[in-house]
């Protein structure tokens, strides 16, 4: 998978993009990523990227041309244009099932906005889809980019071990929660793993994870338990969880 990133803060994905997984993604050649400053796309003497807004108001927007530019530029370093993708709290909400969809493109180019907005040109012109990480309000994009980044990246084959790319992929399906784990020691501070680990019984000890995974859903994330339901055909804790309930 090939994903560019378009923002006024490259410093900002500097250190991220070099850590954990995504670095190893990076390494072991299931993913590249580059990152682009939409500021060397500004000719204006002082690099400028934004302007006053017409009819007035408070703030600045981002200016069409570096921006325009930039995309455009991008987009053409590759045979395959990608998919271009607005970070804004206005997008549709991000979530697993999103990045397993994300996951399955050959090309992603984020572009992170700032200031009071993009120009609405651009949003109308330029961009495929916009893309909200949750709501709330960031100073800028960026960090949106990076968490849809890590969430995709991850799903990539080959990033992770066969087992757990298994996994994520039922929990793509049935956004369930996880269970509580333990490891070592037994007991720490009079706080003891629960027996039930400790037996060796596989089965039993599966049934005892499905349990606690739908209860934790339950308990937590009652709209999860309501999503699977309408996703139905898919067999799991969650869906075994949601049948009992009804
Ligand atoms: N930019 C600012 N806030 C954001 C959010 N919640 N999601 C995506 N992009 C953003």
């Amino acid at each position: 998978m090939k994903i560019d990133v378009l923002t006024l803060f490259p410093e900002m994905l500097a250190g991220p993009l070099q850590a954990s997984i995504v670095s190893r993604a990076q390494r072991g050649g299931q993913v590249r990523i580059d990152v682009h400053d939409i500021r060397d796309y500004a000719r204006a003497k002082h690099r400028t990227v934004d302007d006053r807004p017409f009819g007035g108001g408070p703030g600045m927007v981002m200016k069409c041309e570096p921006l325009v530019e930039c995309i455009e530029s991008v987009q053409t370093r590759e045979a395959v244009r990608g998919r271009v993708v607005y970070l804004t709290p206005e997008g549709v909400k991000f979530d697993q099932a999103k990045a397993l969809a994300y996951s399955r493109l050959e090309r992603l180019i984020f572009v992170s906005g700032h200031y009071e907005g993009v120009d609405e040109r651009v949003r109308e012109g330029w961009i495929d889809e916009e893309l909200s990480i949750g709501d709330y309000v960031l100073s800028n994009g960026t960090i949106a980019a990076l968490i849809v980044i890590d969430a995709v990246v991850r799903l990539l084959p080959g990033v992770l071990g066969n087992e757990a790319s298994a996994q994520m992929d039922s929990f793509g399906a049935d956004a369930l929660l996880e269970g509580p784990q333990y490891t070592r020691p037994e007991e720490f501070r009079g706080r003891k793993v629960p027996e039930i680990l400790l037996t060796g019984h596989h089965a039993a000890i599966s049934a005892w994870r499905k349990e606690q995974a739908a209860r934790r859903t339950s308990e937590r994330r009652k709209d999860l338990l309501e999503k699977s339901k309408n996703i139905g055909s898919v067999k799991s804790p969650l869906n075994a969880a949601a049948n009992d309930q009804q």
